[in-house]
């Protein structure tokens, strides 16, 4: 989503707001601009449509751009198009803001603003937003006050990097909803959206809490809260050293890169939590029993991650007997009966930012439910919101579309499940250590897959040439969630028109719409599933569907005779973990597939590495 980053110190404020805007690119970005106060104590704003370097090319043309206080914003459209106009900062020449999250009655505040004499010059909340705080700051004087009081009329979400021009030194900084974080350096103190703004090496940060506004100056931050009570300083939090600098590793796209990364991403996952040959989670200071005393444990999540939650909770299933259900995250609050103090909640993120997550996990929260995360990110937002947090140790995932995180979940979810079955006496100690076998042997079985790319290659590249228009994905059990995941991977990366179905529910309606030339990939990694998926490929080929099945192993070649042409993603067969195989196949196929037409796979259309709105 929008991404906001300020400085105020010593070093050129509008460079390291570019460098700060540019570590943010991955949350999407489809303008961008910056306001800094001049040497002289104007507010001077500079902003337009496209990406990142847009901005930078019309800050150059605009000649000295010296400030030691300037404040950036990378927006991803949720009110009005990706114009120059709607880009941010938005204001007056007294207060400018940037925005990340959605202010829910922006058109009442519209109405009463254009009544007040204001005129807009954008179609977006956020400036609405702009004029209620610079009225206050005329009316009021006082920029802590114009905040609190403006804060009292928001609804909706939101995150603010704030500039006033009687403050040539300081940033102000508010949030509801939306994370924010107060950045210190040696050199001067920024605001950002999230920790990955703050530059490689040790990160100093205070995240700001709900309601809270910062007053950030080049040597100090104080902390205001959202009543009218005294300013006060906070401690400061160090995240843990950045990983070496991200680039591709030869090859042409983060995504291809992250793929390949996904063995050594499941090593660290997963070697650390088995000790002896037994699942051991202790040191995640997670409550195995309090888990298995929930009479229901709901899992939380959005796209892909909802994908691994739902294999998460098939696994609670079938090997702890828990009663375990995956809601999509923006559907949770809707749910009834909702969690209550009995129950868990389980939120699945890889950015541990995404809105409608960390929205659910706050409504469990409030439900009385205990809550643990499972992210990819520490110190995320949705990491401090829970109980507990358990992190995947995937490395940083710089591609939109989720791959090496995806695997590193749905692994992470296996064993604990594992863990929880032998916990609750239902896994003998043979069983839990033949299954720890199976994980542990699930990376060098991704890398001999990988090895035989090019038999993928050439299946994207029949697909690409002979399927278009509307595709089918099936598959039953695990494999309807393989072809959810998968779907979604064709459809993001290379736009191509995709649903999945589970096989069995083809006939009861969406059967109508297969022809002759049909693309459908069928799913099939799970042995018992094998006889009725036959039933589907045969009930689609005869109607003229082209089939294309990805199977863990074929053995009496029944599936090749039905399809018209199949890959088998395993050398021999182990069922925890063949779902996960076929998976990372259909990843490659997807973005052979998005390279065939020449797609921007790292970061598609439309799409953001994290959406921070709900
Ligand atoms: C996955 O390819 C997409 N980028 C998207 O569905 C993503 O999984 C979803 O937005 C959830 O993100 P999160 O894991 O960071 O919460």
């Amino acid at each position: 989503m929008c991404g906001i980053f300020g400085y105020t110190g010593a070093q050129n404020a509008v460079r390291e707001v570019i460098a700060g805007l540019r570590a943010l690119e991955y949350r999407g970005s489809d303008s961008a601009g910056v306001a800094r106060i001049s040497p002289e104590g104007a507010l001077i704003v500079q902003k337009c449509a496209g990406r990142l370097d847009a901005l930078e090319q019309a800050l150059a043309a605009g000649g000295d751009v010296s400030s030691r206080c300037a404040l950036g914003h990378t927006r991803w459209a949720t009110h009005g198009a990706p114009t120059d106009a709607n880009a941010h900062p938005h204001g007056t020449p007294r207060v400018q803001i940037v925005h990340n999250g959605i202010i829910e009655n922006s058109a009442a505040l519209r109405r009463r603003c254009l009544a007040d004499g204001y005129v807009f010059a954008s179609e977006t909340d956020t400036e609405a937003a702009a004029f209620v705080i610079d009225r206050y700051y005329r009316i009021l004087g006082d920029p802590i006050l114009a905040l609190r009081h403006a804060a009292a009329e928001l609804r909706g979400s939101y995150a603010f990097g704030v500039l006033f021009a009687d403050f040539p030194d300081r940033l102000f900084a508010l949030r509801h909803e939306s994370p924010l974080l107060i950045g210190r350096r040696r050199e001067g103190n920024c605001v950002a959206s999230d920790l990955a703004a703050l530059g490689e090496g040790e990160r100093r940060y205070h995240p700001l809490e709900q309601g809270e506004i910062a007053c950030v100056t080049p040597d100090d931050v104080l902390f205001y809260p959202p009543d009218d009570g005294a300013p006060y300083h906070k401690d400061v939090l160090v995240a843990a050293e950045t990983a070496a600098p991200i680039d591709k590793g030869g090859y042409p796209h983060h995504m291809r890169k992250e793929i390949a990364d996904e063995p050594q991403a499941l090593r660290d996952t997963l070697f650390p939590r088995i000790r002896d040959g037994l699942p051991d989670f202790s040191a995640d200071g997670l409550d195995l029993d309090r888990l298995l005393a929930s009479p229901r444990v709901w899992f939380v999540a959005c796209g892909t991650a909802c994908h691994a939650a739902r294999l998460g909770a098939s696994s609670f299933a079938r090997l702890a007997g828990i009663d375990a259900r995956a809601e999509v995250a923006s559907e949770f609050r809707s749910a009834c009966p909702m969690p209550d103090a009995r129950d868990t909640v389980i939120a699945v993120s890889q950015s541990g930012e995404t809105a409608d997550t960390l929205a659910a996990l706050r409504a469990a929260r409030e439900s009385g439910a205990r809550t643990v995360a499972v992210v990819n990110t520490k110190g995320s937002a949705i990491a401090r919101a829970a109980d507990c947090a358990v992190c995947t140790e995937a490395g940083v995932e710089v591609a939109v579309p989720g791959t090496k995180t995806f695997v590193a979940q749905v692994a992470l979810l296996r064993l604990l499940a594992c863990a929880l079955g032998r916990r609750a006496g239902r896994i003998g100690d043979d069983e839990a250590a033949r299954l720890c076998r199976e994980l542990s042997e699930l990376p060098d079985r991704l890398t001999r897959l990988f090895d035989r790319e090019e038999e993928i290659v050439a299946l994207s590249r029949r697909f690409h040439r002979t399927c278009s228009g509307f595709t089918f994905f099936i598959g039953r059990g695990e494999d309807s969630i393989i072809a959810a995941e998968s779907a979604l991977k064709l459809k993001e990366i290379a736009y191509v028109p995709s649903e999945s179905y589970p096989a069995g529910e083809l006939k009861h309606g969406s059967i109508a719409l297969i022809e002759r030339g049909t693309p459908v990939v069928a799913v099939c990694s799970v042995p018992s599933q094998r006889e009725k998926m036959l039933s589907s490929l045969r009930e689609v080929a005869s109607r003229g569907a082209s089939v294309l099945t990805f199977a863990a192993c074929d053995p009496d070649g029944a599936l090749r005779a039905a399809s018209e042409a199949v890959f088998c993603a395993a050398d021999d067969p182990a069922p925890l973990t063949d779902p996960l195989l076929v998976a990372a196949a259909l990843q490659l196929f997807a973005y052979h597939v998005a390279r065939q037409k020449e797609c921007e796979i790292d970061r598609p259309r439309n799409l953001a590495k994290s959406v921070t709105v709900e």
